[in-house]
């Protein structure tokens, strides 16, 4: 959570940030989903898309319990995710922005086919934006 711009949340404001992302569903018809494991049922994760009002554009966000990291599980939820972003959503350009010490996020967005783009500062902090383009079709 070092990496994420608000941290890791107390309940109540973790009870706000649930309110913005259910609400983000009903504003721009997309979000971010839970992330279930399916041979157990539980919760491990988030990951999707926000777009909100003076952000930076069509984004892809993640986030998984630490006990789920190293087995692929992000890999195969962002994959599907960009999937869906090129089709049903039928975009063309997915922002990511990463905490440039954030390793295991660079490595996740470049194996998603992310380049990176620019740097920008954002309430003091530097973030890498990687940008995953969608691919040509086939000739
Ligand atoms: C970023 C984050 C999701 C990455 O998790 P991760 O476990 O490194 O990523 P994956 O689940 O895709 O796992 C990849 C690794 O799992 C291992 N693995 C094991 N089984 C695998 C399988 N069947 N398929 C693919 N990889 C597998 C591999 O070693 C792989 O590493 P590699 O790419 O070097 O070969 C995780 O670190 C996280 O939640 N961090 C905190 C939140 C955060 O920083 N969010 C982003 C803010 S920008």
């Amino acid at each position: 959570m070092r990496y994420i711009r608000a941290g890791a949340l107390p309940r109540v404001d973790a009870w706000w940030q649930m309110a913005r992302y259910m609400g983000h569903w009903e504003l721009r018809g997309y979000g971010l989903w839970a992330v279930i494991e399916r041979s157990t049922n539980r919760l491990i994760g988030h990951l999707g898309f926000l777009d909100p009002e003076g952000g930076h554009g069509f984004e892809l966000g993640w986030a998984l319990a630490r006990h789920a990291w190293g087995r692929g599980y992000a890999l195969e939820g962002t994959r599907a995710a960009v999937h869906h972003a090129f089709t049903t959503l039928n975009r063309d350009h997915i922002a990511c922005l990463i905490h440039p010490e954030n390793t295991r996020s660079i490595h996740l967005a470049e194996r998603l086919g992310g380049r990176l783009e620019r740097e920008i500062v954002e309430s003091g902090t530097r973030l890498l934006v990687f940008g995953i383009a969608r691919p040509e079709p086939a000739a």
